[in-house]
């Protein structure tokens, strides 16, 4: 069996590929250090098949400048929509807000949002994604200080490798897991929406 890791290179997608490795898988890492680069369209024509797909290459925004809101999306959204398989990894600041990085996590949304979209149009092949909180990899170096400092806990990789496969295996799709230090992972339950209503009385989903 095959599987490919966006990323996997990087802190999270190193994790998911021994998580992969010890579950008998082939991985392959697909990563900007080894010459791939998932915004591009003719780097994705040349994948194979896989068995299991995790889009999880992603970059914070740093400074907020058009250039780094470009590359934010262009990696953490095009990265997703281009493959469309099974696990992709958004995060918590796709659930919630991140006033430390508004362009982060309207990507994470998006791809939250194209997860419960798309996977009703993928059956049988399920799309879900995870949502980790803070993960002890590089991407958090620039915060990692001020966190030890006030004794707020981080995710190993592991353990959100760990959700990638529940997520992958659960059978069910377009589910987005949270996962949390000291929780057991499990999918977020979104509030119901308010519906229209005509006349006092409630009207059922739009057709289509
Ligand atoms: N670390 C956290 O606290 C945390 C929390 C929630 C979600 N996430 C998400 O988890 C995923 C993995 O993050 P991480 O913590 O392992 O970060 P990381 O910085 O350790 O690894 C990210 C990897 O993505 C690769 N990458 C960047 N741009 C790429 C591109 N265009 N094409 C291919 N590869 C590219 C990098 O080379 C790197 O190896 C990301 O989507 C991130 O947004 C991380």
């Amino acid at each position: 069996m095959k599987a490919l890791v966006t990323g996997g290179e990087g802190g999270l997608g190193r994790a998911i590929r021994t998580r992969l490795e010890a579950e008998g898988y082939e991985v392959e890492s697909l990563d900007l250090v080894n010459g791939f680069d998932v915004t591009s369209p003719a780097a994705w024509a040349e994948v194979g098949p896989a068995d299991v797909a995790c889009l999880n290459a992603g970059v914070l925004t740093g400074e907020l400048s058009y250039d780094n809101y470009r590359r934010a999306v262009s990696v953490n959204v095009d990265g997703v929509v281009l493959e469309g398989s099974i696990v992709a990894t958004a995060s918590l600041a796709g659930l919630t807000g991140m006033p430390s990085d508004p362009v982060y996590s309207l990507t994470k949304h998006a791809v939250v949002g194209f997860v419960r979209s798309m996977a009703p149009h993928l059956e049988p092949v399920r799309l879900n994604a995870v949502c980790p909180g803070l993960a002890d990899t590089p991407m958090v170096d620039g915060e990692r200080e001020a966190l030890e400092a006030a004794g707020f806990p981080l995710l190993a990789p592991a353990d959100v490798a760990d959700a990638v496969w529940r997520a992958a295996t659960s059978g069910r799709s377009g589910e987005c897991w949270f996962v949390q230090p000291g929780r057991e992972p499990a999918p977020f339950r979104f509030p119901n929406l308010p519906g229209p209503r005509v006349d006092g009385e409630k009207v059922g989903a739009p057709p289509g």
